[in-house]
């Protein structure tokens, strides 16, 4: 098979009607955080004990088509020894693997940050593949100030998102390109929309420089949203007009899918917002689809609470999640579906 057959059949596995991609791939201090806020430690077998909850789920793969895991997963094994990749590729759902090495502050721009990890990438992407995964994750972060992001820190972030997704490609892995514009702080929903047209115009400017195949890729931005601490709310009409608006001047019809990220939006609110896009959008250049971490997992975790007694109900409510997350991706989520748990 060759290199453009092996990505082709990957995007084709990750892009189907109805599902989305489960983000588990939590670096271990976000991991610790999560865990800490249930009373949980962090430790390996914890963390193995929760993410083979998720994915020996029954039934979930009926809604996801993908899993984003972190490095250490794909060496784990489910209580009957089952590697957990192989474990999610008999639910049909493809396991790929986050591959960036976090944030640091970026010289010469205040507030911004840039991504680190392209060092070494290739070789480690090898070792990845030999253990099961068949894309990957890479995400740069956009602090919303007065003064963020800046022209450079767009330039840097969008010029790193490029080279990784290069080197994915060039190793047979569908790179997942991640822009997310930050939902910290008071900004409206137009500063919001606008800091993401500039940050998606970068991108897609440098995938076009380093001749990424925008085919074998998917994008995985934020919505467009005010600020977190902004005083108006913006109802799921409103932010589905305006990202799809914003996607639609920045993102080639090549790209098949555009998988949103959660962002710290309740799974309600994420829910609504990509129900709210399919259902005024029903045929948009590409699949509006879901990457979601904390929209699909926190009422998982809050149920399940390190105790094995409650596995099955937490089973139970990611199945839910899922299935309303899946409803949302074809347009047919209704608020009043949450109360049928
Ligand atoms: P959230 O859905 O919690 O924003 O996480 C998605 C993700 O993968 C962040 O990198």
């Amino acid at each position: 098979m060759s290199i453009q057959d092996d990505l082709q059949a990957t995007v084709g596995a990750l892009v189907q009607k109805g599902k989305g991609i489960l983000a588990a791939d939590e670096s271990q201090p976000t991991i610790a955080k999560r865990f800490k806020a249930i009373g949980v430690e962090s430790s390996d077998e914890n963390r193995r004990a929760y993410r083979t909850l998720l994915l020996t789920t029954p039934g979930v793969g009926e809604f996801l088509s993908g899993v984003i895991l972190f490095e250490e997963t794909l060496l784990q094994k489910a209580d009957e020894g089952t590697l957990l990749p192989v474990v999610a590729q008999r639910q049909g759902i493809v396991p790929g693997v986050k591959v960036d090495k976090g944030t640091v502050p970026l010289s010469g721009a205040p507030g911004d940050l840039v991504t680190q990890g392209l060092d070494g990438l290739s070789e480690r992407l090898k070792i990845y593949k030999s253990q099961g995964a068949r894309f990957a994750k890479w995400r740069e972060v956009y602090p919303i100030t007065d003064r963020n992001p800046t022209a450079l820190g767009i330039e840097v972030n969008a010029e790193t998102l490029a080279r990784y997704a290069a080197v994915c490609q060039e190793q047979g892995i569908v790179p997942i390109v991640e822009p997310e514009v930050l939902l910290d702080g008071d900004h409206s929903l137009q500063r919001c929309a606008e800091a993401t047209e500039s940050v998606l115009h970068a991108v897609f400017h440098a995938l076009h420089r380093h001749r990424v195949m925008l085919e074998y890729m998917l994008l995985k931005p934020s919505m467009v949203l005010p600020g977190k601490e902004h005083a108006r709310k913006a109802a799921p009409e409103e932010v589905a007009r305006e990202t799809v608006k914003v996607l639609r001047r920045t993102v080639p019809a090549a790209v098949p899918s555009i998988n949103f990220l959660s962002g710290g939006q309740t799974a309600e609110q994420a829910t609504a917002n990509l129900n709210a896009m399919n259902a005024l959008f029903p045929q948009p250049p590409w699949e509006l689809s879901f990457s979601y971490a904390r929209a699909l997992q926190q009422p998982v975790l809050d149920v399940w609470r390190g105790r094995p007694e409650n596995v099955a109900a937490a089973q139970r409510v990611f199945h839910f999640r899922a299935a309303l997350t899946g409803a949302a991706r074809r347009g047919q989520y209704r608020p009043e579906m949450e109360r049928t748990a």
